[in-house]
């Protein structure tokens, strides 16, 4: 399915891969970590933490290593995570719309492994309370909970189309439709409201929670209005990319083709990726994270590519390849810490364009470079 020279690539990624998280995850392995301080993970385990969206990550980067070598630590520290995040599906102000990228990595990964009952019950919990997030009427799934004092009831975010495979999941365990068709009238939404003409993507757009009109996109993580924040585009391109995966909607191909090919015409020649494609010239702030999202969606578009082909080669799908290529070899080689110095593997991440500080490492960032690597040694545990 591969090119010889993307598997040989893989392979000495791993290799490199193994040998640092071996030493990492000895000295981590009771921790949820979000990001290094002086080259040290930290820990969000604890009641203030527990709630933060990215805490499925790390419980999916162990479930992908465990995958790979069969070692029990990492099946240990993915178990651990899973028991911790029980904490988080009792407290209603934290759950929101990221369940999916909280349950998928940790309860549903484990459930894929060996289908045992508890985790599927955490896994429908979580779904369940995702799809009561829908709004009938903008037929949307609303994003974030209120804090602050920021309206946010009719917020929905381009982020959240990679938490759809929870509801499709879900439908697929139970039988039952009504997650998938949530998921679907979410996916349209997003297509109508947050592709503009050129493939760029809205990161929020705000309806009317009553009569469901779209009123406005509004700045979010990027720069702002009508810039084009590159996580939210790598987020687009992935997400369209999974719902055409598990409902084979051509609508949804053509989302996730539009946003790759929006997304590949601004990758930037020299190859790290910028924070938002549209940020004045003179910023020069990166976000490693949008590279390594990029690159899992871009091969996972190939794959589909190929697979709708009969496992025959096209161009289209050759430019998806090559194009996730182009940006795991940058990660690789300008934008990972392969030694043991620091606990985490990408550096140059940045969390939001208007936040105090960018360029560090972010967990996301190391978990969606780990399944990208994962996926080209076709050894990768299927998360969404
Ligand atoms: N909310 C997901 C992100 O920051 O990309």
């Amino acid at each position: 399915m591969y090119r010889e020279m993307d598997r040989t690539w893989a392979q000495g990624a791993a290799k490199k891969l193994i040998e640092k998280m071996q030493v990492v995850t000895a000295r981590s392995k009771e921790k949820i970590p979000y990001r290094t301080q002086d080259g040290v993970f930290d820990d969000c385990s604890d009641d203030a933490h527990i709630g933060w969206w990215t805490n499925g990550f790390w419980g999916g980067e162990m479930w992908q290593l465990y995958h790979l070598t069969g070692e029990e630590m990492y099946r240990e520290a993915a178990l651990l995570v899973e028991e911790k995040l029980d904490a988080v599906l009792l407290r209603y102000q934290d759950m929101d719309h990221d369940s999916g990228f909280r349950y998928l990595p940790t309860a549903v990964a484990h459930w894929r492994v060996d289908h045992n009952e508890a985790s599927k019950n955490r896994g429908l919990l979580a779904a369940a309370n995702l799809a009561g997030r829908f709004n009938l009427q903008g037929q949307f799934i609303r994003a974030w909970n209120d804090f602050g004092n920021i309206d946010r009831r009719g917020f929905a975010i381009i982020d959240c189309m990679m938490n759809l495979p929870l509801l499709y999941w879900a439908s697929e365990v139970t039988e039952d439709p009504r997650f998938e068709m949530i998921a679907r009238a979410h996916a349209n939404t997003c297509k109508k409201a947050f592709l503009r003409e050129d493939g760029s993507a809205h990161h929020i757009v705000n309806f009317d929670i009553a009569t469901g009109d779209m009123k406005e996109a509004v700045g979010g993580q990027g720069y702002g209005v009508g810039s084009s924040w590159t996580r939210g585009q790598a987020w687009a391109l992935y997400g369209f990319t999974l719902s055409y995966l598990h409902g084979k909607d051509p609508e949804y191909l053509a989302a996730a083709k539009a946003s790759a090919d929006y997304f590949i015409s601004c990758i930037p020649e020299s190859g790290p990726i910028p924070v938002d494609f549209r940020q004045p010239r003179d910023v020069t702030w990166e976000d490693s994270t949008a590279a390594a999202i990029a690159a899992c969606g871009l091969i996972e578009l190939y794959r589909c590519l190929i697979k709708d082909a009969g496992e025959g080669w096209t161009p289209d799908a050759e430019k998806y390849l090559s194009a996730a290529m182009k940006l795991l070899r940058t990660l690789d080689e300008q934008r990972c810490i392969w030694g043991t110095e620091s606990d985490a593997l990408l550096t140059k991440c940045t969390a939001a364009y208007h936040d105090a500080e960018h360029e560090f490492t972010i967990i996301y960032g190391d978990y969606f470079f780990i399944e990208a690597i994962m996926k080209l040694l076709e050894k990768e545990l299927f998360i969404w």
